[in-house]
């Protein structure tokens, strides 16, 4: 029988800055994810990449002193790719704008849109913001500046190629609406049909004149293309062969794009929709927004120096349910890595491996876990519960079940003593190395460095005190 697929895929990411907290979240929940589905004998495809064309990217360019945008983005692909890397982020592709490939597919894509009469050439009058790279309406500005970015917008007035998105509207609602195109949380469904349903929609101009870093429009040459639209393009040019893709991760800054202007592009060109969008939300630094003027940006680099890769990624993913805002405090972190890392689950390991020293001499051959006792500790249950928390993307729930689990073996130690020589000691000693398997085995897609470190300690026959998993902060 065929394995099941499951295409995940992260936005690409701007590359003009260097990889924060941020961009790592939905980084690591789709990593997460695609590890889970890996083991359940999916056949997984996790794309991430960055995007790089647009002013943004110029502007970091000269900015950064580079004559040439190209080499700039080189530089910063690789930046990006090895951060992801540094962060255990298995991805099986990592896609970049300018990608030959990828240009020719939305050249090829374009021409497709202009013969099936859905673009056409229009006078566009009106507001940009570059932060975003969006077009604004008035109504979107607070006090005339953008309120994401609190930057006034560029006034544009050109001729541009227009997509015929206003023509979509009702079919957008109804594939919402009915979960032909899954939107979550549900409170983003919400917001999205609210929006849908409340305001005209408008066609959108897919070219820009004055950019000259882009995809070039194949018809002409002296437009190129708004790099959303470029952008967007990616989840099918890269992963061709696994489409439609099973789930988009994105932030919740970026739904309309994903649940508005990218159906309708699917719809305009006759492809099938992807199955699922799912919006998280924001990590705030003391309530407020991370930014370059503020200083306030947590850089990946910085968090993995200090606290590793897997508790960062643990940190990220349990701190907020996923979906809702929250905030990224670095106090917060130790606290949580001293708690539940070197503590919970550190503990639990050293104690075991000295139990298993002191009393059998190291020798898994000499205990044995019991099958009826090992009930109590509920390990269908457990991985059952992971599943459906993964399956709803609540993280956070997933790893408390393992905590639980994690809680409950160390309460067993306490009971049982089995230090005490005793009849029962062995058969205790067998049962804690089984769930402690079994917590490793949970913790694979989480933690993956860890995990395997600890089922390599425990694999046996013979098991040795080794250094902490992680010190104390
Ligand atoms: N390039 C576009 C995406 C194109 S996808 C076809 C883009 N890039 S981005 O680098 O600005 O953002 C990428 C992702 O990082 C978004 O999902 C965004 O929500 C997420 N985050 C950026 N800052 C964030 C936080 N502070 N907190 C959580 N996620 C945030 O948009």
């Amino acid at each position: 029988m065929e394995n099941k697929k499951f295409y995940v895929s992260t936005p690409i990411y701007y590359s003009n800055g260097k990889p924060h907290i941020g961009s790592a979240y939905t980084s690591v929940a789709a990593d997460v994810l695609a590890r889970w589905y890996r083991v359940k004998g999916f056949k997984v495809y996790f794309q991430t990449g960055v995007d790089e064309h647009g002013l943004k990217m110029t502007k970091a360019a000269i900015a950064a002193g580079f004559n040439d945008v190209q080499t700039f983005c080189n530089r910063q692909a690789e930046i990006w790719s090895k951060a992801w890397q540094s962060l255990n982020i298995n991805f099986d592709f990592f896609i970049r704008t300018t990608d030959k490939k990828h240009e020719a597919f939305v050249a090829e894509f374009l021409e497709k849109l202009k013969e099936r009469g859905e673009i056409y050439k229009g006078k566009y009058k009106g507001l940009y913001c570059v932060d975003c790279e969006e077009y604004k309406e008035p109504t979107d500005l607070l006090s005339g500046k953008c309120p994401l970015h609190n930057s006034l917008p560029m006034k544009i007035e050109e001729v541009n190629y227009f997509f015929k998105l206003s023509k979509y509207q009702q079919q957008l609602i109804e594939i919402i609406k009915t979960d032909k195109l899954k939107v979550g949380p549900k409170e983003r469904k919400n917001e999205i049909l609210g929006f849908l349903e409340n305001e005209p929609l408008k066609d959108i101009s897919i070219s820009r004149k004055k950019v000259s870093w882009g995809i070039r429009i194949p018809w002409d040459k002296s437009q190129t293309v708004y790099c959303w639209v470029d952008a967007l393009l990616n989840y099918l040019s890269g992963g061709k062969q696994y489409w439609p893709c099973d789930l988009h991760l994105i932030g919740k800054d970026i739904l309309r794009f994903h649940t508005v202007l990218w159906p309708a592009l699917l719809l305009a060109g006759g492809y099938p929709l992807p199955r699922r969008v799912y919006a998280h939300g924001f990590f705030t630094i003391q309530g407020a927004k991370m930014s370059k003027t503020t200083g306030n940006i947590v850089y990946i680099e910085d968090m993995v120096k200090k606290y590793k890769a897997d508790a960062l990624r643990y940190y990220l993913l349990k701190t907020i349910p996923f979906g809702r805002d929250g905030d990224f405090s670095e106090q917060s972190l130790k606290e949580i890595y001293n708690a539940d890392l070197a503590n919970n689950l550190g503990n639990l390991v050293q104690r075991v491996s000295a139990l298993l020293v002191k009393c059998v001499d190291g020798d898994l051959e000499k205990v044995e876990a019991a099958s009826k006792d090992l009930k109590m500790f509920g390990l269908t249950d457990a991985w059952q519960k992971i599943d459906a928390a993964l399956e709803k993307l609540q993280f956070s729930e997933a790893l408390s079940a393992i905590w639980q689990l994690i809680e409950l073996a160390n309460r067993y130690i306490e009971q049982k003593k089995p230090w005490v020589e005793s009849a029962e000691q062995r058969k205790t000693l067998g049962n804690l190395v089984e769930v402690i398997r079994e917590i490793f085995g949970m913790l694979l897609p989480f933690m993956p460095e860890t995990a395997q470190k600890g089922l390599e300690q425990f694999k046996g026959p013979k098991i040795k005190i080794s250094k902490p998993l992680f010190l104390k902060k």
